[in-house]
């Protein structure tokens, strides 16, 4: 008797647990399914799942603009945009609840490289097709995604130790500290670990790196493409070395901590500075800065990818044969072009 009003008490005390458990995930999918009972969102459009992978930088603010304006009602499709706030077990979930909603297409910006396989094939099985965008997944089998659109990050690496290279032959800014020493210190602030950002730019720099046996890298830590980060680990970095050369920093976020952080620690930056300094985007924070002399470089990673994914999709809506990957263009803009070369830039 006393057994069971345990079980019956365990029993009552469970079911709101379960509900609540149940509800914490699906109350979009829900919602719009209450709203419509066939598919998630009007069915004359073609439904896309977008699972962006976090808003960390300015890059991934023009990143999520250039895609929801291309993917438009007026331009016949709906979106479902799902933000994955930096975590690949969010982004799974998000592809999941896609799967679950019938979209026609998945749109997905990887955090990271690997583990993207369990849920891909999951994706396969409902037939729908999926677009890598931004960064790009470490798969075996190619067949898990339709297509991809995205930037060289390895050729972005390389570009920058090709500017470097440049730099310290061409003897520019000729009354830069940076001519005076034999070696050539290096910092790297890097973005988040194991995404194809981080790898292909530590990459192609590091391979260039290589040729260059008075270049030396003191460290390489992780920034993790934020802007507090950045500077509190260049904060970190210029403790404990006292004689940094360049740094070579991931991202405009990170690289305008660092700024900060180099400022409080009452040195300078840049082309005359102390400290001369890589970057990699070109937003246009960072296009003042290069006005102001406060970077030297930036590599440019061009987030304007959502005409490219809006084209595949037609294309395939039509039957007809997309590319395995496509690159958006990119350049290079130093410090003393800033002024001129960003006119018309629109991020
Ligand atoms: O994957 C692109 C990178 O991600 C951008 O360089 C950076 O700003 C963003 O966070």
């Amino acid at each position: 008797m006393h057994k069971k009003l345990i079980a019956i008490l365990v029993i009552f005390l469970a079911i709101p647990i379960i509900l609540v458990n149940c509800s914490l995930r699906p109350i979009k999918i829900m919602q719009n399914y209450e709203k419509d009972n066939t598919k998630a969102i009007d069915s004359d459009s073609i439904v896309v799942g977008f699972s962006q992978l976090g808003w960390e930088s300015d890059w991934r603010t023009a990143n999520t603009k250039s895609i929801q304006n291309a993917l438009t009602e007026e331009n016949g499709f709906s979106l479902i945009f799902s933000n994955g706030r930096q975590k690949q077990e969010n982004q799974i979930k998000d592809v999941r609840s896609f799967i679950f909603q019938e979209v026609d297409y998945i749109v997905i910006a990887p955090t990271i490289e690997t583990g993207w396989d369990t849920v891909l094939e999951e994706a396969k099985e409902a037939g729908i097709p999926v677009i890598i965008v931004d960064r790009m997944i470490d798969t075996k089998d190619t067949s898990l995604y339709i297509s991809s659109v995205g930037t060289d990050k390895y050729a972005e690496g390389r570009k920058a130790g090709q500017w470097l290279e440049h730099f310290l032959e061409n003897k520019r800014g000729a009354n830069s500290p940076l001519l005076n020493t034999d070696t050539i210190n290096i910092v790297e602030l890097d973005g988040t670990m194991n995404s194809t950002a981080q790898i292909g730019r530590s990459s192609g720099f590091n391979d260039i790196v290589k040729n260059h046996k008075n270049w030396k890298i003191l460290t390489q830590e992780s920034g993790e493409f934020t802007k507090a980060k950045g500077k509190e680990v260049m904060a970190r970095l210029l403790n404990r070395f006292n004689d940094i050369d360049v740094l070579i920093s991931q991202n405009d976020d990170m690289t305008f901590g660092a700024i900060e952080a180099i400022q409080e620690a009452g040195l300078t930056c840049g082309e005359y500075g102390d400290i001369a300094i890589i970057s990699f985007d070109a937003v246009s924070e960072a296009f003042d800065k290069m006005e102001k002399g406060l970077i030297n470089v930036d590599i440019e990673c061009n987030p304007l990818q959502g005409p490219l994914i809006a084209e595949i999709i037609e294309r395939l809506e039509k039957g007809e044969m997309v590319n395995k990957e496509y690159y958006v263009d990119e350049k290079i803009f130093e410090a003393k072009n800033a002024k001129k070369d960003r006119v018309g830039r629109s991020y």
